[in-house]
């Protein structure tokens, strides 16, 4: 697809590289309406859609959501299974139309823990991204940031063990056992619905990051809260512990 939003990539001239969202609000924003808060699941997942397109229109170049941690399994079944249901629409959808727009998709976590269906639909996406570059979406799902670093410890100590690994581990090299393996770390990651918390998200990841906070909730998440995000994004001082 065209870039058909070239005035928004002029107004945020400084565009984050690597943007991360903790998708938070969709049951609150339900239940202010009467709904059950599946129903706030399923306008998150829309908001989704377009904010990704947002964010690829204006030259983002990787998106990473949280949309399934390994602690919202606590939750009652029908809405786990409610969230598992959008999950597999949006991932088909995304099937569907990734070779069209050239878009990219990765699912970060444990996909043992998913159903042979969503494993299925991961695995073509992921072939289907092996072929194109330009932006990404990574979607985290049945994701932790405590269970990554864990499971990259392990894979390293089994590499170890095995001959495959030396014992001069660097970041670098140890970045590359976690999901997020060859993704740059994120730039900006925003917390729409009110938490001031990261909730296991990126532990290794953020390192670095700037962080957004807003009491918007995440179906009521539009281009302009984005954009107000790069803005105060922008106006920060990125120091990396050095000084200016
Ligand atoms: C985020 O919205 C979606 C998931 C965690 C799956 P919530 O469902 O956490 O919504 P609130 O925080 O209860 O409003
Ligand atoms: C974080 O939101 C996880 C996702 C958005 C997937 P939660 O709603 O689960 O986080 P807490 O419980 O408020 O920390
Ligand atoms: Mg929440």
């Amino acid at each position: 697809m065209p870039n058909n939003n070239q005035a928004g990539k002029r107004e945020n001239a400084r565009v984050p590289r690597h943007i991360a969202i903790i998708l938070d609000g969709n049951g609150r924003w339900a239940r202010k309406r009467g709904l059950p808060r599946t129903a706030g699941h399923a306008v998150g997942a829309e908001t989704f859609r377009k904010i990704a397109t947002y964010c690829r229109d204006i030259g983002v170049e990787y998106l990473t959501v949280y949309a399934f941690s390994t602690e919202n399994w606590k939750r009652p079944e029908g809405e786990v299974a409610a969230i598992m249901k959008l999950l597999g629409k949006y991932l088909q959808e995304a099937i569907d139309t990734m070779e069209r727009d050239h878009i990219r998709m990765k699912v970060l976590g444990g996909l043992e823990e998913l159903s042979p269906e969503l494993r299925a639909m991961v695995r073509k996406t992921d072939e289907i991204s092996q072929r194109y570059e330009g932006f990404q979406a990574n979607i985290c799902l049945n994701y932790g940031g405590r269970d990554e670093i864990l499971r990259a410890a392990r894979r390293y100590a089994a590499d170890y063990a095995e001959g495959r690994a030396d014992a001069d581990l660097t970041e670098e090299g140890f970045s590359e056992y976690l999901y997020s393996a060859g993704i740059p770390d994120p730039d900006l990651l925003i917390r729409p619905g009110g938490e001031v918390r990261i909730s296991n998200f990126l532990l290794w990841q953020c390192a670095y990051a700037e962080f957004y906070f807003t009491d918007v909730l995440w179906p009521d998440f539009g281009p302009e809260e984005l954009d107000k995000a790069i803005a105060v994004f922008n106006s920060r001082d990125r120091r990396y512990g050095g000084v200016k």
